[in-house]
């Protein structure tokens, strides 16, 4: 198995060096302000975020973490214009986000692979909707699905698989256009501890290779504090941005990052917050939680 990091596009291996015109921009800028999203349903209204505001910087690696529920799935749709706000602006690259915008790749929570095509044509599924010539990314999709441990399941279909290889499935199709903006939400939720660990390691790699801009959605303090520049905490519902935090632990972080002072201090950061607004309770023997400063 190689890992995702080989699969840059600048290596020969990969259809941009075969003649295929990859995404011209490298990398992509988000502005989020003050956007609120209220779903309604007959007279039931559900506030999933309110005065949301961020801006995520070219090339940049921003997680989010934030309790269940508190608008970070509908966040990402926002982005996407999968879903419009009912207040405020969402724009990417400095365009207002007006409907569904294409050129970035999106891991869902849940692998939304269709039942009926084997991995290899979910995984191609992508550059068909693009109206690309799929023979030209067959080479790169083998070495993606490789990558990620599915080189031997290709011809299988969704039900073969386990719930973390279709995950991988999705993981692969969201990069196979190689697109500037990759949105991930809690893309390795369903994955085991070990594969969980090893795909954190080749995101980085492949982040430091290629300079995407990442906006990564994960329920895991560690998994945030170790991939992110910035790590973006949100409130219980009605979703805001409570703080952010700048992590300025040496690239790459690898395995050895969890060592460092830096990171216990960003996750018992992000972990005071959580018990000061009650996302978290501490054991009997456990810490109190601290007052924050404003
Ligand atoms: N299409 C929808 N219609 C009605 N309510 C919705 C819809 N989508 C989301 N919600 C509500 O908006 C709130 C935020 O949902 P969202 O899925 O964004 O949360 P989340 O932070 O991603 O949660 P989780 O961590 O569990 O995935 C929830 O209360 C949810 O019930
Ligand atoms: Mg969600």
């Amino acid at each position: 198995m190689r890992s995702i990091m080989a699969l840059h596009p600048c290596e020969p291996e990969t259809p941009e060096a075969s003649g295929v015109s990859m995404s011209a921009a490298a990398d992509m800028s988000i502005q989020i302000e003050n956007a609120g999203k209220t779903f309604r349903r007959g007279k039931t209204e559900t506030v999933a975020l309110e005065g949301f505001d961020l801006a995520v910087g070219r090339s940049e690696f921003v997680a989010i973490v934030g309790p269940s529920g508190c608008g970070k799935s509908t966040l990402m749709r926002l982005i996407a214009g999968l879903t419009m706000p009912t207040t405020g602006t969402v724009s990417v690259d400095g365009e207002s986000v007006k409907g569904p915008i294409t050129n970035l790749g999106i891991v869902f929570q849940k692998p939304v692979l269709l039942d009926w095509r084997d991995v290899l044509q979910n995984v191609l599924l992508q550059v068909e909707m693009r109206g690309l010539n799929t023979a030209d990314y067959k080479q790169r999709a083998h070495d993606l699905l490789d990558s990620v441990g599915l080189g031997s399941f290709e011809d299988r279909y969704p039900h073969e698989l386990s719930g973390g290889m279709q995950q991988r499935a999705g993981i692969v199709r969201a990069l196979i256009h190689d697109p500037p903006l990759l949105m991930m939400d809690e893309p390795f939720g369903a994955l085991d501890a070990l594969t969980r660990e090893q795909m954190r390691i080749d995101l980085e790699e492949l982040w430091l290779a290629t300079k995407k801009t990442v906006l990564f959605i994960t329920h895991s303090i560690d998994e945030a504090v170790l991939l992110a520049d910035r790590v973006v905490v949100m409130s219980p519902r009605p979703g805001k941005v409570e703080t952010i935090i700048d992590i300025g632990l040496p690239r790459p972080r690898g395995l050895t990052a969890r060592k460092s002072p830096e990171f216990d201090e960003a996750v018992d950061t992000i972990t005071q917050i959580f018990l000061a607004k009650g996302v978290l309770r501490g054991g009997r023997r456990e810490i109190r939680p601290r007052k924050i400063e404003d």
